[in-house]
């Protein structure tokens, strides 16, 4: 029955393909290879959003974890647009290149800011920074993106309790605590919080546990804030990208590489005698195919935290990510599990 299913979706899909959709294994099941999407139809394999958008007239926003990757791009992407951009970078005190080149724009609308996440005090220094020189302290700040995150992999009999903290501290807790502590200007400015989640927070996946439950966690703060923002005019939109891993640096192939050696070297006896070595490998081999068969295109994750922040009505949820994800998505959260575990998982 599930095979039955499977061969209908392929075939249907196929019919939008712009190539015949050969299946390709890319680590957490079989994709279509290159060239299957429907962006023919849709000009980011996704959804069409209203055009219409609020006066941006200098609004302030706060972006965490701008050195790269989407966070980068958004505060520039942002800036173009009309915002103010308070750019939160992890090593602006390091003299990291992408806090540099931000301030190399040399414009008002543009600042950097020292800000990690998971840092209290500097947490608390970015609200007095940002309180002190926002054009009009009583208007508020618009916006905040949680968008600051890491991220690592392998199997919970792979992942020490170690791994399991470093990724939540950052993911979960940097995005709670962050919100925390600007909410008074957000709810000032009955404004917008954007908290980057991931398809991995909708629906989980073998070897990502340690990324999935920070993103599953982020997924739920978002709806607790959203009903409870509700009566105070401030709106909460989860943005859950696809895999676009060659636009950012969340991954590298020496990043795999360090994290799978330190992975093995840790593991308890039993748990490296049991698997074995090979076994091993082939998961890490797995991991960086998934890395590798990413879109570098990060605009439509970018557009889509734009309309979160501009649409008079922004969507709760945002799902940037090409249509083979989406379908996925779709079934593993709204079919029985029997059916979409025997479709991607086994
Ligand atoms: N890329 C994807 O395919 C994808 C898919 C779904 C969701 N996401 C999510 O998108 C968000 C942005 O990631 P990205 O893909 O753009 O990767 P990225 O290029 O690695 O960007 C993440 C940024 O967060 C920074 N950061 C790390 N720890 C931090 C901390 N404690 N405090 C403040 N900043 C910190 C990183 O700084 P360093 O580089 O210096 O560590 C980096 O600049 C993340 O939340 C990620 O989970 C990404």
């Amino acid at each position: 029955m599930a095979m039955m299913l499977a061969t209908r979706i392929s075939r249907l899909l196929s019919h939008f393909s712009a190539k015949p959709a050969a299946l390709k294994d890319v680590g957490i099941g079989l994709r279509a290879d290159q060239g299957f999407s429907f962006r023919s139809l849709t000009p980011r394999g996704q959804r069409f959003y209203t055009v219409e958008a609020d006066p941006v007239d200098g609004k302030a926003v706060l972006i965490t974890g701008c050195d790269s990757g989407f966070g980068f791009a958004l505060a520039q992407y942002l800036h173009k647009r009309g915002f103010t951009i308070y750019a939160g970078c992890l090593l602006k005190n390091k003299g990291d290149s992408g806090s540099k080149e931000l301030d190399g724009m040399k414009c008002d609308r543009m600042r950097t800011v020292q800000l990690n996440v998971c840092d209290s005090e500097e947490v608390g220094r970015a609200v007095d920074f940002i309180s002190d020189t926002l054009i009009d302290p009583e208007a508020g700040l618009w916006g905040l993106v949680n968008n600051a995150g890491i991220s690592t992999f392998g199997e919970v009999e792979f992942t020490s309790m170690d791994t399991y903290k470093e990724v939540a501290e950052v993911n979960l807790w940097g995005t709670i605590r962050t919100t925390k502590a600007f909410l008074p200007l957000i709810r000032r400015a009955k404004g917008r919080v954007v908290n980057i989640s991931s398809m991995m927070g909708r629906m989980a996946n073998p070897a990502r546990s340690p990324y999935c439950i920070t993103k599953f966690g982020v997924e739920a703060f978002s709806d607790c804030l959203r009903y409870e923002m509700h009566s105070q005019g401030v709106k909460v939109c989860i943005v859950e990208p696809g895999n676009y891993i060659a636009g950012t640096r969340l991954y590298s192939p020496e990043r795999i590489k360090t994290i799978a050696e330190k992975m093995w070297e840790e593991l308890p006896e039993v748990v490296r005698q049991d698997y074995g070595r090979k076994y091993f490998d082939e998961q890490i081999a797995k991991m960086e195919s998934y890395c590798n068969s990413g879109s570098a295109d990060t605009s439509p994750v970018i557009e889509s935290i734009g309309h979160a922040l501009s649409a008079p009505i922004p969507y709760t949820r945002y799902h940037p990510m090409d249509y083979y994800w989406w379908l996925r998505m779709q079934i593993m959260t709204h079919m029985p599990a029997a059916i979409a575990d025997r479709l991607y998982v086994y």
